[in-house]
């Protein structure tokens, strides 16, 4: 086998940032995927429809010629976002969700939810009217060690939230436990997760045996290789449950490459290629197409895409830096590394 046709795969989880950064962010994602959601966690937040729909605007500008690209738009949820911009989201046709950051929890989520049962009234509605939740599902306490706050998320947060409103649709963003992979399992359909290729092509101890490697640092932060393990196994299951979502998120070497360095793993520029390669360390190429095309467009209940992408068993080696910002390149994931299959 050595070409691979694809449905044309999406990107269900994204940073693109603004602004100058939309010059590198944009070509990248767009030269494979044909919808990507477009994170909102920029400085100040994209809070309503009206701003997802400028933002998209910037998005769109940027996108090359003759190239096909579809921004799905999602809102940040803050203590303050009332009830009624949910009706508002589902009208829209630009914004398919809104983004839960635990205040604290990440880049840019100081105006995020400082307490999730505050907002239970604004959830209620995202349930009545089935709009999807996206949640970045770690707890903030500073007591909780960084590698169990995921963990507790599902107890503390999860089940609760779950208990009050079991048909609420919720996307766990990025899992990184098998905690979390066995916890979406349990669930119904109405629960689903998106999974990063960092989080299976990589474990902790890439990041920390030999020395501090900062390009993989990212949160949730990458785990233990057991759980690398199951996430590898659930994403390459076939189960619809798990589908792709990079969690692309650039920021320039001077940022990751600092004593207090930001987190995110740069993935865009390679990610269909990224996902191959773990999928064929698993023997199952065969189910990527339904991991990176079919499953989350079903969850949101958008049609699937109609073009198609081959990727050919030819090896290219990642770029060690890209443009950037002005004078300020940006490392990409797997940075002077092989990967076995290319973007024809
Ligand atoms: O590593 C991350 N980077 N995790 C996030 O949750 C946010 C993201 C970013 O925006 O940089
Ligand atoms: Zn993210």
């Amino acid at each position: 086998m050595d070409t691979i046709t694809l449905l044309q795969p999406d990107d269900w989880h994204a940073h693109l940032r603004d602004g100058e950064a939309l010059r590198r962010t944009v070509p990248d994602l767009a030269k494979q995927f044909h919808r990507a959601i477009c994170m909102p966690n920029l400085v100040p937040p994209v809070k309503t429809v009206e701003e997802a729909i400028a933002y998209r605007q910037r998005i769109l500008a940027h996108v090359p010629n003759g190239i096909d690209f579809d921004p799905r738009m999602v809102l940040y949820f803050t203590d303050h976002t009332p009830a009624e911009e949910v009706v508002k989201i589902k009208q829209s046709d630009a914004v398919n969700a809104i983004k839960l950051y635990p205040a604290g929890a990440t880049t840019n989520s100081e105006n995020g939810v400082s307490d999730i049962r505050k907002v239970y009234p604004v959830i209620e509605q995202l349930e009545e009217h089935q709009v999807p939740l996206l949640l970045h599902g770690e707890v903030t306490h500073s007591h909780v060690d960084i590698f169990d706050r995921e963990k507790r998320y599902l107890d503390e947060v999860l089940v609760p939230l779950l208990r009050q409103f079991p048909q609420l649709k919720i996307v766990l963003e990025h899992i990184t436990t098998a905690d979390a992979a066995n916890f979406v399992l349990e669930q119904g359909r109405n629960v689903a997760a998106t999974i990063t290729p960092q989080h299976l092509l990589f474990n902790r101890n890439h990041m920390l045996v030999g020395g501090i490697k900062p390009h993989f640092y990212c949160l949730p932060i990458l785990k233990r290789q057991t759980h690398q393990t199951t996430l590898l196994e659930v994403a390459t299951s076939g189960n619809p449950k798990f589908f792709l979502g990079t969690d692309s998120a650039p920021h320039a070497q001077s940022k990751k490459e600092q004593a207090c360095g930001c987190a995110g793993c740069y993935s865009a520029p390679n990610a269909i290629e990224l996902y191959a390669q773990a999928f064929e360390q698993m023997g199952k190429l065969d189910k990527l197409e339904g991991f990176a095309s079919h499953f989350g467009a079903d969850f949101y209940g958008l049609a699937r895409n109609t073009k198609t992408i081959t990727l050919v068993r030819q090896s290219i080696q990642v770029p060690a830096q890209l443009d950037y910002l002005d004078n300020d390149p940006i490392i990409p994931l797997y940075a002077g590394q092989t990967l076995n299959w290319s973007l024809q």
